[in-house]
């Protein structure tokens, strides 16, 4: 990806994830260090680039597939095969390790996906490897682009003055440049808005606190942590005119699986009758998925409960864990899914099809 001369807080975080000059390595910000510690990994080999993604140095939906997309293309130079065949082979094992590292969000398989079949495309092993490298890049363009039409979008939806709340992360860190439930804010920062942003500090990995605060904050927006048990309060309090959440995997009638307490956020909107929308790229809804109960859902190690990021153990080692890195948000508590071709309204079934009808139409 190319690097802005003088960047803006978008743009520096928005080149958290890029190839090396030479294209045979990808460097990423190593999120797990924010906001703590600026600190960039360079990855090589498939375990490295697996690990990345499974321990969630890189993370967040859009990112993941842009990252997977960037590895395949480093993989792909390490390959020696005689034949395109063979080559092509080697090439779906590597994809489908990678596709292995996180179930949930769809956005890796999407990309990884659209790589292979890129080079599936092609005659010769050369070409396969120009168009790989082509490939990458128009993913990581095309979700800037995405992300800015997402921002357009939402931004519709607020007004000046309004207080936002959040959950989890997906900003730049979680995509590309704008983001997608946080870019209608640096959108309409750009334009002179002013928001009140509730941040959800989103346990058990704290990305509402590590990630979201942080951008924002470094923004210059305004914006309050606050710990995940404090949402119902803030919004019964009138602060919140607007729950503004990403997404890993929308299902073809509107169900959406993004962080585990999500749900519970859009349940809490509806009882205090607050809209409450889901935004995010196409690439990230899968009408494979009939419903919510077709997504896999990722379960974590439970040591993330009772360890992490604390001095000392918050538990006795022996007690039983359960964890769950996303839930399912039932459709009939989303106002709206904001795309990139615009906000979908129920019924999702209908106004998701006809997004992707525009989608293919071009
Ligand atoms: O486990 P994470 O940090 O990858 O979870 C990320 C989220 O749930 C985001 O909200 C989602 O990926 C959307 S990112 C635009």
């Amino acid at each position: 990806m190319r690097k802005e001369a003088n960047p803006t807080m978008n743009e520096y975080l928005s080149d958290h994830v890029h190839l090396t000059d030479d294209g045979t390595a990808v460097v990423i910000l190593d999120q797990t260090q924010l906001p703590c510690r600026t600190e960039y990994l360079t990855l090589r080999t498939a375990q490295e680039m697996f690990d990345a993604i499974r321990l969630l140095q890189v993370r967040g939906a859009p990112a993941i597939g842009i990252c997977a997309a960037y590895d395949l293309y480093v993989l792909a130079q390490q390959v020696s095969s005689d034949t395109p065949e063979a080559f092509l082979t080697q090439l779906r094992q590597q994809a489908d390790y990678l596709a292995s590292s996180r179930p949930t969000a769809v956005n890796l398989s999407w990309a990884l996906n659209r790589m292979l079949d890129i080079a599936a495309a092609q005659t010769s092993i050369a070409d396969m490897l120009s168009a790989l490298h082509r490939e990458c890049i128009a993913i990581h363009e095309e979700d800037i682009a995405m992300c800015r039409a997402i921002s357009e979008y939402g931004l519709t939806l607020i007004k000046d003055g309004d207080g936002i709340l959040t959950h989890c992360n997906a900003g730049p860190l979680a995509t590309s440049r704008y983001g997608t439930a946080l870019g209608p804010l640096f959108l309409g920062k750009e334009r002179g808005m002013h928001f009140h942003v509730f941040s959800d500090e989103t346990r058990p990995l704290l990305q509402g606190a590590r990630l979201t605060s942080y951008e924002l904050s470094r923004a210059g927006i305004d914006v309050t942590l606050i710990c995940d048990n404090m949402a119902s309060l803030v919004m019964k309090n009138g602060w919140i005119q607007a729950c503004f959440v990403g997404c890993d995997r929308v299902a073809a009638n509107g169900d959406t699986a993004n962080k585990i307490g999500t749900s519970g956020v859009a349940i809490l909107a509806r009882h205090y009758g607050i809209p409450f929308y889901v935004l995010g790229p196409t690439s990230t809804i899968d009408l494979s998925c009939a419903t919510g109960a077709d997504i896999p859902i990722e379960q974590r190690d439970p040591e993330e409960i009772k360890q992490k990021f604390y001095a000392e153990p918050m538990a006795l080692p022996e007690v039983k864990c359960y964890n769950p890195a996303f839930d399912v948000t039932d459709q009939s508590l989303i106002s709206g899914i904001v795309t990139e071709y615009g906000i979908c309204r129920a019924p999702y079934t209908e106004s998701l099809r006809t997004v992707f009808a525009q989608k293919t139409a071009g």
